[in-house]
């Protein structure tokens, strides 16, 4: 295989494990960044990271768990700094669109003289099949605060099919992309969709921000992870900025964003939705 020197960090994650995919499909053996890569790459332990980093060109960084957290822009910083101390000429950062956190950390590689993307995503349609909203689902009771609220989900397929290319293309230097899906749907709709095409039975509860948030700290979910929920709900999700839709996935892949539908489609056929739950 033709090994073109790129790290793909979180590459066993959403938009990373996608991003590898795509890379492979063009001949190119990435290096995995992860916990449980050879070699390590660890967020939390900076003496993993100049091993994973050696003889590397190009990085797709993926921040654990979000770049909006405290102590991530010190990373993205420290990691910034190292990635062209050991030669690498490009970053490709993925960020959230609207989250006005992530930028100082965008700034960070903007302003690094090494060529960069920032992909600006919104809520991932993945989220309801790899990441939190999946038990719920799961379940069949999705309990969520803000059921009305217009979001323009985009599939991790399309960021990864984007992302591989402007890793690729040097075209696209220094360009801030923003990637959403092609309509503006709410939590209900999603329910309603996934269920319709699932052909399973789903009921959606509205609660309040607070009680939400009130009922993750008693299920003693990290508060990190807490604090991150509210910050995603009470900022990300209501800013208007976020309630549109761009065009970008089409401008850079020549083709229409996925649909939620065909998004659940795809996702039904998996399997994922219909797992035993053991009470
Ligand atoms: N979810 C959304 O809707 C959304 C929307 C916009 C932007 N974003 C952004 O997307 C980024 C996350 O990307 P993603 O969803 O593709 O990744 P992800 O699925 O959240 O991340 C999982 C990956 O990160 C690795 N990982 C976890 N902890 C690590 C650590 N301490 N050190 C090194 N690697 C670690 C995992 O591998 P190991 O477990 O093996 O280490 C795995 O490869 C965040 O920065 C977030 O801001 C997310």
């Amino acid at each position: 295989m033709n090994k073109q020197n790129i790290l793909v960090i979180g590459g066993t994650g959403k938009t990373g494990r996608r991003v590898v995919e795509q890379l492979k499909k063009r001949g190119i053996e990435p290096r995995i960044g992860s916990r449980n890569a050879s070699p390590i790459f660890d967020w939390g332990n900076k003496d993993t990271w100049v091993n994973a980093l050696n003889g590397i060109e190009k990085i797709y960084v993926t921040y654990y768990p979000d770049l909006a957290i405290p102590g991530a822009k010190e990373a993205i910083e420290s990691l910034t700094y190292l990635a062209k101390e050991l030669g690498v000429k490009k970053m490709v950062l993925l960020s959230g669109k609207g989250e006005t956190e992530a930028e100082a950390c965008e700034n960070i590689v903007i302003n690094s003289g090494m060529d960069y993307n920032i992909i600006r995503a919104s809520w991932f349609n993945q989220n309801w099949s790899e990441s939190f909203f999946l038990d719920p689902i799961v379940s069949g009771e999705v309990v969520l605060p803000m059921s009305d609220v217009l979001i323009p989900f985009v599939d991790a397929d399309d960021i990864a099919e984007v992302a591989s290319k402007v890793l690729l293309e040097d075209t696209y230097n220094g360009e801030i992309i923003e990637l959403t899906g092609p309509e503006l749907i709410t939590f209900r709709d999603v329910v309603d969709i996934i269920s319709k095409v699932s052909k399973r039975d789903l009921n959606f509860i509205e609660i309040s921000l607070e009680h939400y948030i009130e009922g993750m700290k008693q299920m003693q979910i990290p508060n990190d992870l807490v604090w991150l929920i509210e910050y995603l709900f009470s900022h990300v999700l209501t800013n208007p900025k976020n309630q549109l839709i761009v065009n970008d996935i089409e401008r850079i892949l020549g083709r229409k964003a996925k649909t939620f539908s065909q998004y659940a489609q795809e996702t039904t056929k998996t399997g994922i939705w219909n797992q035993v739950v053991f009470q």
